[in-house]
């Protein structure tokens, strides 16, 4: 497949524009290594990792396994108490590049200047993008309506060409590309590159159930819901017959301890822990709680495959 030359590909020194996005729970280490012996590069939410031993294992074994650029994925708000061991260990492995989410990038973007690694920060709109480009981002993650997991409102087209329009920072749109058109498409628009997540749940390597790979070959589109009853924000899953029974929104006594002025910040860690408890158990174990995070573009997975053939396949013309 011939080499594709765009900001992002130069950012980093790698053969074409794509970044394998980071998913909380799916996301490894061995599909890291697959995606940048693939040509394109590939981000793992540090928060996969339970403790610093077991994440600076994650980068021992990417390291070893390849000199390629590879990211990892910093959440930034306060729900994160280990940020800051977190960012010291990117650091000091001088990881490629870091994937802000939520929260504020600045302490992130401090940090890796000085030492060349590259931040890029998730934004749904222009207000958070014009921040993140004065604080010094390198490029801006386009979170679009389509995306998989906590997904944005504006539509890919528009917010790519919001986005090139009015900040000078190169664009990687994320969200609802599953094949090679959608992706010539994003770069046609003026994107710099694309953020691919959903369609790399299914792959041999990812760590999580064949139910949850089966499950995203079988729905498609048209079974993705958004569902407030994870995190307390809109977040993309399966419509499974679980999802249907409980619902998609927090029930009324959730929404009022959400208004509370002084519960609110308590009750949105507890929604948030037992959110990550419910995903986490249906990722991981046989269970009927079958809550499993997808984005409509697994629309366009029709097999389980090993993370280099869906990459080959993203990239067929
Ligand atoms: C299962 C799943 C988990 C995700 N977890 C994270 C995460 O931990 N951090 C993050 O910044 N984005 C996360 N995302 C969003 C992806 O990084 C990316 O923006 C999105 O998958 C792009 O849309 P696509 O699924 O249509 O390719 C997640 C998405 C999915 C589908």
């Amino acid at each position: 497949m011939e080499k594709m030359k765009t900001a992002l590909t130069e950012m980093l020194g790698i053969d074409y524009p794509v970044i394998m996005a980071p998913m909380f729970l799916v996301s490894n280490a061995k599909m890291v290594i697959e995606a940048c012996k693939a040509g394109i590069t590939g981000a793992i939410p540090a928060l996969n990792y339970r403790t610093d031993k077991e994440f600076r294992a994650g980068l021992d074994e990417i390291k070893a396994a390849t000199d390629k650029p590879f990211g990892i994925n910093l959440i930034c708000n306060k729900s994160n108490i280990r940020m800051e061991e977190q960012l010291a260990t990117c650091v000091e492995y001088r990881v490629g590049f870091i994937l802000t989410s939520l929260g504020s990038p600045e302490k992130v973007i401090a940090a890796c200047k000085p030492h060349g690694i590259k931040v890029f920060c998730d934004v749904i709109d222009l207000d958070y993008a014009l921040k993140v480009e004065a604080l010094g981002a390198d490029a801006l993650i386009a979170v679009n309506n389509q995306a998989g997991g906590h997904a944005g409102n504006i539509s890919p087209k528009d917010l790519i060409t919001l986005l090139t329009k009015n900040c000078k920072l190169p664009v990687i749109s994320a969200g609802g590309v599953g094949n090679r058109k959608q992706l010539d498409e994003m770069m046609s628009r003026g994107a710099c590159g694309v953020s691919v997540g959903s369609i790399f749940i299914a792959s041999d390597e990812a760590p999580v159930t064949q139910d949850y790979k089966n499950a995203c070959v079988s729905y498609g589109a048209k079974d993705i819901v958004m569902t407030t009853k994870l995190s307390g924000s809109r977040c993309t899953v399966i419509n499974t017959d679980y999802v249907k029974e409980v619902g998609t929104e927090q029930n009324w006594l959730e929404k009022i301890l959400n208004k509370n002025k002084h519960l609110k910040k308590w009750t949105k860690m507890i929604t948030f822990y037992k959110g990550m408890k419910l995903l986490e158990k249906a990722a991981f174990t046989a269970s009927y709680q079958t809550m499993w995070c997808a984005g409509p573009s697994i629309e366009f997975v029709s097999e389980i495959r090993p993370v280099k053939k869906i990459v080959e396949d993203l990239l067929k013309p």
